[in-house]
């Protein structure tokens, strides 16, 4: 799976400057809701607000981008058992929290 991951990468750079995204949110909230759900309310609707904050809130954080989010996932950290997620991952739960931003 690492030369596809490549492919991905490689992909997602060209992506990046058109302007599109090639992560795959769908499957940052198929994560997210496995995985962080516990801790996050991971949607503006998915129930009652959890001890961390909001996905949502994170989303609207000023200068919040994909790129900051993918890369705090990436690293362990104490509060969030659980991270790091893989590289592919952490960028799609980051496209699918950025998703969230109004
Ligand atoms: C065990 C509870 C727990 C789980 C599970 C968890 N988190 Fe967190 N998360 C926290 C807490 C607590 C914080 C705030 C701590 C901090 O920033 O030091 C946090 C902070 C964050 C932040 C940074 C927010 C900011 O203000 O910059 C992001 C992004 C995040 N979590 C995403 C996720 C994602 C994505 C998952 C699932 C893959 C996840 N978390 C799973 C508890 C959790």
């Amino acid at each position: 799976m690492r030369s596809c991951w490549i492919c991905r990468a490689a992909l997602f750079a060209v992506l990046a400057a058109s302007g599109a995204s090639a992560q795959d949110a769908d499957n940052g909230r198929r994560i997210s809701q496995r995985s962080c759900a516990g801790c996050h309310q991971i949607t503006q609707s998915a129930g009652k607000p959890r001890h961390a904050i909001s996905f949502p809130a994170i989303a609207a954080k000023p200068g919040m981008s994909e790129a900051i989010v993918s890369a705090f996932l990436e690293k362990p950290t104490v509060a969030m058992p659980g991270i790091p997620l893989r590289p592919s991952d952490a960028r799609d739960v980051a496209a699918f929290i950025m998703s969230l931003k109004q």
